[in-house]
């Protein structure tokens, strides 16, 4: 039986870092009749839930998928309102976030995007940079392949530079050079609408990621939906290559 929502959050089972596919928005609003628009507005609305509700919760850092770098393949018209919305509400959301103390960060090859929006950007991580009760990073023009090839660029631009020898080269070097280096890995991957599939998101840091998935589309997630998902979390026994046995004597903790 699930535990009451109430138990979800107990600290030592809490997951630092949730990392989440916000997937399902147009399936919403087409079964609305509604335009495809229609459903990312929504999933706005989702977001603003999410962000407060892993605030209430203690969660250190969330990190939403907003725009993969395979979402420019999508029509030109949701591509322009996408980038449209992701605009106004950067401008909108950036009060209420400075309100609930979050620290904002986008990650993603900005570069791809125009300079007013690069520079609303820098200005939103600017002001919320000092705060402390989460830090919500939203992936735009994120890919998990992406993030790696940028990452070995560095590697190699360093061999290049001659700060680095080749041999220095390990997992370390190369997580060090990753998008969000600073956080811990995501614990807990959650992806909503319905699909088993991980659509190149934070692909190395998700290498030990307790995965799940849910059917509810993103404009229907909700505080207890999410509630539901860090109960599961709780539940897991995370063995990161180790016995079962081993973790229940105590023998050996990850
Ligand atoms: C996720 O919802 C939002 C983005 C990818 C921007 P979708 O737009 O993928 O919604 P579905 O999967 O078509 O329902
Ligand atoms: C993943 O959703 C990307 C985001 C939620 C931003 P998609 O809807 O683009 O993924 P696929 O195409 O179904 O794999
Ligand atoms: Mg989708």
């Amino acid at each position: 039986m699930d535990p009451a929502p109430e138990e979800a959050g107990t600290p030592d089972r809490l997951p630092r870092h949730v990392a989440i596919i916000m997937d399902g928005n147009g399936r919403w609003a087409r079964a609305r009749g509604l335009p495809r628009y229609a459903g990312h507005r929504e999933g706005l609305r989702a977001v603003r839930r999410i962000v407060e509700h892993s605030v209430e919760r203690g969660i250190g850092v969330l990190t939403l998928f907003a725009f993969s770098s395979e979402n420019w393949a999508r029509p030109p018209m949701e591509v322009r309102m996408l980038m449209k919305l992701f605009m106004s509400a950067l401008r909108a959301e950036v009060r209420r976030l400075n309100e609930n103390r979050v620290r904002l960060r986008i990650i993603g090859e900005r570069s791809a995007f125009a300079p007013r929006l690069q520079r609303q950007i820098a200005e939103a991580e600017r002001l919320t940079a000092g705060n402390d009760a989460l830090l919500l990073q939203i992936a735009a023009n994120y890919g998990g392949r992406w993030d790696i090839t940028q990452a070995a660029r560095a590697l190699a631009e360093a061999v290049q530079a001659g700060t680095l020898a080749p041999q220095a080269i390990d997992e370390a070097a190369l997580a060090a050079r990753l998008s969000f280096a600073d956080q811990p890995d995501p614990d807990l991957f959650i992806r909503t609408g319905g699909e088993r599939r991980i659509s190149n998101f934070v692909l190395w840091q998700a290498a030990y990621a307790e995965l799940y998935f849910c059917d509810s589309l993103w404009p229907d997630f909700d505080a207890t939906a999410y509630d539901l998902a860090l109960a599961d979390f709780a539940r897991r026994q995370r063995r990161f290559g180790r016995t079962g046995e081993q973790l229940e004597t105590g023998e050996a903790r990850p």
